[in-house]
């Protein structure tokens, strides 16, 4: 019997190998894509969908070599040379185009490229007087990629400023062209669900030039698959319902599934295969102890999505709305419908809400929603989420304006209320809050309580290191 390492089988923060769901219809285009010689890709997807592990995967089985820039807000063009310079264990070359020198406003034509195809050396290629938008430096360093058989990829495209991003995508096409002399090379992009849009809008050369891969939340199927797959290779099983338990808390998020599925196994003691055949089966009491630790884990980063999210116009009424109807979430036109019924201010329209709707799905304001290309749908980030809101919501009814350290009490008690939910096996899923705030035990109390539980969490934290 094969031993693995729960750390292997579960990986919420890292991408899945032992444990990968290969998710055939995107594994078919990704390969298609990685395989036509010249084909740009771009992988776009909500954060947490399985862009990266589907991508190293795939290089993986088709054996191809890579080198990987991670962006970052702020970085520039140059940055991002350098960056693949030093993975690639290369001095970077000195410029040799002077930027007064380039003409045509940045536009490269195919022509041009072909005449960097004809020379040989990156000296020949600076003395030419071409339209180019780049120094030798890019050329260089794409050819230099193509030497080493590589490809490069583009971790959180969508993170870099539009200058930034509209030079890589004028520099998909060099790579594009220059693919005839290497074949293997590409540039693969991967970022958040508008980055395919801005690669071809930037540069309407692009078009068809590039395969677009929009990678879903997973669905139930998969996500089962995660706990089903991870616990035969522990050796251990899953009581069906615990299985739908973890397939309707994740919501499509992959890392939710595994978080779960980790703190599960730490519930019944189980840190490797078991080789002893003890016939351990996660039950209710397994998936409550990790449901309730999970809160505890993400209870800083719940708190801060929430308190930005409530400073935007309207967020109130839209999160009553998407916490009071569909944990499936919500259309935008059912959205006008039920904040104009059930809030008297003025009569909204679907454009009122396109920018709080907006504000609230991206992180500078908490990405406490998340939008739904498929379903077309708003809906909360995860049903953790759409738990808090309802809770919040429920609380800050109670009073108009609440002073810092009140919400900061608040979320203290939130958080306390949300465990015990979790705690009582005979309190089940998110659903059932309207008995969380029964218990009326005083604020101060819940606050010593949850920082006493604050302290066993770091202790579980220290020992499973
Ligand atoms: N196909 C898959 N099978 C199993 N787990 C997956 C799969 N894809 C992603 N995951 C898990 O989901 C989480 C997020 O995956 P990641 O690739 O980092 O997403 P993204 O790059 O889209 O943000 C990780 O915990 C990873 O282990
Ligand atoms: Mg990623």
């Amino acid at each position: 019997m094969a031993i693995y390492n729960i750390n292997e089988v579960f990986t919420p923060t890292r991408p899945a190998r032992k444990n990968f769901i290969k998710r055939k219809p995107l594994d078919k285009r990704l390969q298609r894509a990685l395989k036509t010689p010249g084909m740009q890709v771009v992988i776009y997807g909500h954060s947490g969908s399985g862009k990266t592990t589907l991508l190293l995967n795939k290089l993986k089985e088709l054996n191809l070599k890579f080198v990987k820039t991670n962006c970052t807000a702020n970085m520039t063009f140059d940055d991002l040379l350098s960056n693949v310079y030093i993975k690639l264990d290369k001095e970077l070359p000195p410029k040799k185009i002077d930027k007064e020198k380039q003409v045509g406003g940045g536009k490269l034509s195919l022509a041009t490229i072909a005449s960097f195809n004809s020379s040989t050396t990156s000296e020949n290629t600076t003395e030419r007087s071409f339209i180019s938008p780049f120094s030798s430096i890019e050329l260089t360093l794409s050819k230099t990629i193509g030497e080493k058989e590589s490809i490069w990829v583009i971790e959180d495209f969508h993170k870099l400023e539009v200058d930034v991003k509209s030079k890589l995508a004028q520099l998909m096409k060099v790579f594009m062209d220059l693919s005839d002399e290497y074949s293997k090379l590409k540039i693969v992009a991967l970022g958040a669900k508008n980055t395919a849009r801005e690669v071809v809008e930037l540069d309407s050369e692009m078009q068809n030039r590039v395969s677009e891969i929009y990678v879903p939340l997973m669905n139930d199927e998969e996500i089962c698959k995660i706990v089903e797959n991870g616990t035969n290779l522990l050796n251990i099983s899953a009581k069906e319902h615990v299985i739908n338990d973890v397939v309707d808390h994740s919501h499509g998020v992959a890392s939710i599934c595994h978080q779960l599925c980790l703190l599960m196994c730490k519930s019944v003691d189980i840190d490797s295969t078991d080789e002893y055949d003890s016939g351990v089966e996660l039950d209710f009491e397994d998936f409550n102890f990790a449901a309730s630790e999970y809160i505890q884990q993400v209870s800083d980063t719940l708190k801060s999505a929430f308190q930005k999210a409530m400073k935007i116009p309207r967020s109130n009424e839209i999160l009553s709305c998407l916490a009071e109807n569909d944990i499936d979430g919500v259309e935008l036109q059912d959205l006008v419908e039920y904040i104009n019924e059930n809030f008297d201010a003025v009569e909204i329209t679907q454009t009122t809400l396109e920018e709080p709707l907006s504000k609230l799905s991206c992180a500078d304001h908490g990405s406490v929603l998340m939008y739904n290309e498929q379903s077309e749908n708003y809906s909360f980030k995860d049903p953790f989420y759409r738990l808090f809101a309802k809770l919040f919501l429920k609380e800050s009814h109670k009073k108009k304006r609440l002073s810092a350290s009140e919400v900061n009490k608040m979320f203290n008690q939130l958080i306390l209320s949300a465990k015990r939910s979790y705690s009582n096996p005979s309190n089940n899923l998110a659903n059932s809050t309207d008995t969380l705030f029964n218990d009326k035990s005083d604020i101060d109390d819940a606050e010593k309580l949850s920082n006493k539980w604050k302290k066993s969490q770091s202790r579980i934290n220290r020992t499973t290191e």
